[in-house]
């Protein structure tokens, strides 16, 4: 049904609502607090929405709901973040850090159907994604949620994956609705620190924070989730500048806004902005926030406020408005569950999925030579560390292991399929008649009291009787997450100590990082002899990893976030603003261990005859130098040359995949636009200041990987 039509519809229906039916209705309870009976309490007072509830359960509160007076439908939410993971049965995808080292939308669309056709098939509608935040800062925990530090990257994958999750058309049976969240600037809080305060001004607000929001109204992502946080001093959940005249106003958002978890009740118990449930009510409705995520104190606190004429009656009638919008829209009334497609959890095609965008995902950081393993003289490999061989560090957030449901305390066993690094590498030696041996040497988070010495001298003995040695490092839940900031970003326990003593053997030394987001590797790094990750890559991260590592796949990833070297060197995403006396830390290098766009596969690329003609037509040619076929994402960047206020010193503005056979060049073709040469001036106008550019074309965002010229406008 047409947005207009569905708006037609809930305007009638509001019109024979009453005042409680009407406060119900923006409630969403979650299953997790009170249970069953709590829950159909709540669908026959009507609230408008359920989350955290799977299959047969959300079946029994939508007939409930169904059976209410006027039979409206709720809508039911649910935490799919790389794949519908809160189901064991469902296909999981790598996280979006992981997915967004492919720089690839369509491995980020397909992303979004297969999980959509899970969740709808599971009697949801909706998921809380994508996160349009940007992972500028890796001490905090939930940079695995992002799709990396650039807003254009970030933009572009959003943009894909909304369409992925809701199709064209809301009523679809295998496509659900889309949650562009956490509005606004949440992962640039100070310190890192989770849902903390966030310093930015309305015009940085404008030119690093809100694209990515705004690709996604544009591609009709039909709801929005509130930031916890503040700017300012005011707490998103009650900034109606940001979450109505901004959003609405100006960017023509026309879905409705959810407030995160228990934001509103926050306003009182973490904010300290409202000193009762009355207020914090008034507040949270009347900045913009239509739907109040499990803050069950909302209803009474509303109906107060409007008993003692506190609030207008209006305030909510246009919250209930965009929310009942929205489910005419899906066509929810005659068909409050989705067909879906019964028992498609985990189907082949999916699984393919999940298995393509980890390939796809794979990037390798150094080499010197020592990947991809030949077959030849190698006879042994020893694979090392905790997690070569543990799958819920390989998944990362958003699973069955972090958020069990519906028992949040009972935690669950591992599903298959799954393949972790050490099921992969020991797949592929066996075929090849290699002998591959494993051995942890040390937790990654050492439990408190353990003494390990005995496990790395085991790890050591392993790998000096092996020809090569492929070690595993990175983090584990609970090290990263929501509540999980990190002041040290160092390895933890003693996964350094081991690598130098693996080190020391003087056998050949890939190190493998499975992680939530970058860490600072130091000589874990710098010195061995490859490096690849993969982030949190799903079910098949690990079988995409060992593939790289015996070339049975080129890798093909890009970084879409910088690594620091050390803690203390963050913020050190690339477009950093000129101007540092220095440029650097005087006691670290000046670049970052491993910088935004980089990474290398088998083949290696060369880029010449860079141009711009007058229709903003890019024209460069690439050519691979290697000697086996590989796929290059071509980046472009740009930087002003000079401008009215400071700008960064690189910015990215297009990027587009090419693949080439051994010694093949050809001519890439990007259509630029006027816009991209853009900055947002003192009065918050997004305008091109005429005068000089730099354009760059190249291979990352390092300034050895690009060629350049000059354009003027
Ligand atoms: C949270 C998160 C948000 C999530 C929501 C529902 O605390 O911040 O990302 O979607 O709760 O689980």
């Amino acid at each position: 049904m047409k947005r207009d039509l569905a708006k037609q519809k809930a305007q009638e229906l509001l019109s024979k609502m009453t005042t409680e039916e009407k406060v119900a209705q923006m409630i969403q309870v979650t299953y997790t607090d009170g249970g069953r009976e709590e829950a159909l309490k709540w669908a026959k007072m009507g609230a408008g929405s359920f989350l955290h509830v799977l299959g047969d359960d959300a079946r029994e509160l939508q007939r409930e709901a169904m059976n209410t007076r006027l039979g409206i439908p709720v809508i039911f939410g649910i935490d799919a973040i790389h794949g519908h993971g809160l189901n064991t049965k469902a296909t999981i995808f790598p996280s979006q850090l992981a997915c967004a080292c492919s720089w690839d939308p369509e491995v980020a669309k397909v992303m979004g159907e297969v999980t959509a056709r899970e969740v709808a098939t599971d009697g949801l509608h909706w998921t809380f994604s994508p996160v349009l935040c940007l992972g500028r800062d890796p001490r905090w925990g939930r940079v695995n949620e992002t799709f990396g530090e650039d807003p254009y990257l970030a933009g572009e994958l959003s943009a894909a994956i909304i369409e992925g999750y809701q199709g064209e058309d809301l009523s679809d049976d295998e496509h659900i609705l889309a949650c562009a969240k956490h509005y606004l600037g949440y992962g640039e809080a100070t310190g890192a620190r989770d849902a903390y305060d966030t310093e930015v001004t309305e015009r940085k607000i404008r030119e690093v924070f809100l694209p990515p929001f705004k690709r996604a109204v544009d591609v009709g992502c039909a709801t929005i989730m509130t930031a916890y946080g503040c700017i300012d001093g005011t707490p998103l959940t009650a900034h109606r500048r940001i979450l109505h005249d901004i959003l609405r106003d100006e960017m023509g958002f026309d879905g409705f806004v959810i407030t995160d978890w228990d934001n509103t009740q926050s306003l009182m118990t973490q904010q300290h902005v409202s000193a009762d449930i009355v207020d914090a009510s008034i507040k949270a409705a009347s900045a913009g926030n239509d739907m109040i995520m499990t803050t069950k104190g909302f209803y009474e606190g509303m109906l107060t406020a409007l008993r003692e004429g506190k609030v207008d009656i209006s305030v909510v009638d246009e919250c209930v408005l965009h929310i009942l919008t929205i489910k005419y829209e899906m066509e929810l009334f005659e068909k409050p569950e989705k067909k879906g497609e019964p028992g498609c959890f985990g189907k082949a095609e999916h699984l393919e999925a999940a298995k393509d965008a980890a390939r796809k995902s794979v990037t390798l950081l150094r080499n010197n030579g020592m990947l991809p393993l030949g077959d030849g003289e190698l006879k042994k490999i020893a694979v090392i560390g905790e997690n070569a061989d543990n799958v819920r560090a390989q998944y990362g957030d958003w699973t069955y292991f972090t958020h069990p449901m519906p028992d949040p305390t009972n935690s669950r066993p591992a599903f298959r399929p799954y393949v972790t690094l050490w099921e992969g590498v020991k797949e592929i030696c066996d075929e090849k008649g290699i002998e591959a041996v494993y051995a942890k040497g040390c937790a990654v988070k050492p439990a408190e009291g353990v003494d390990e010495s005995a496990d790395l001298d085991e790890a050591v003995r392993v790998a000096s009787e092996a020809d090569v040695i492929l070690y595993a490092v990175g983090d584990v839940i609970p090290q990263f997450g929501e509540f999980a900031d990190r002041a040290d970003l160092d390895l933890s326990g003693r996964q350094s100590e081991l690598f130098y003593r693996l080190k020391a053997t003087g056998k050949p030394i890939c190190t493998v990082f499975i992680a939530s987001k970058p860490l600072c590797l130091g000589d874990a790094a710098e010195k061995a002899d490859a490096v690849i990750t993969g982030f949190n890559g799903g079910m098949f991260a690990g079988q995409a990893l060992a593939e790289a590592i015996f070339g049975k796949l080129n890798p093909q990833g890009k970084l879409p976030i910088s690594f620091p070297r050390k803690t203390g060197q963050v913020p050190v995403y690339y477009n950093q603003l000129p101007g540092w006396h220095g440029g650097k830390y005087w006691d670290i290098p000046q670049t970052p261990l491993f910088a935004f766009g980089e990474g290398m596969g088998y083949s290696a690329f060369a880029y010449e005859g860079l141009s711009l003609d007058e229709e903003l037509k890019l024209r460069v040619t690439v050519k691979n130098v290697g000697d086996t076929e590989g796929t290059e994402t071509v980046q472009i960047y740009q930087r002003d040359v000079v401008s009215s206020l400071l700008t960064p010193v690189r910015r990215l503005i297009a990027f587009t995949k090419v693949t080439l056979g051994a010694g093949e060049a050809k001519e890439v073709e990007i259509q630029l636009k006027k816009d991209d040469f853009a900055l947002v001036n003192a009065e918050c106008e997004t305008v091109v200041e005429p005068g000089d550019f730099i354009l760059y074309a190249g291979g990352s965002s390092k300034e050895e990987d690009l060629i350049s010229i000059n354009i003027a406008f």
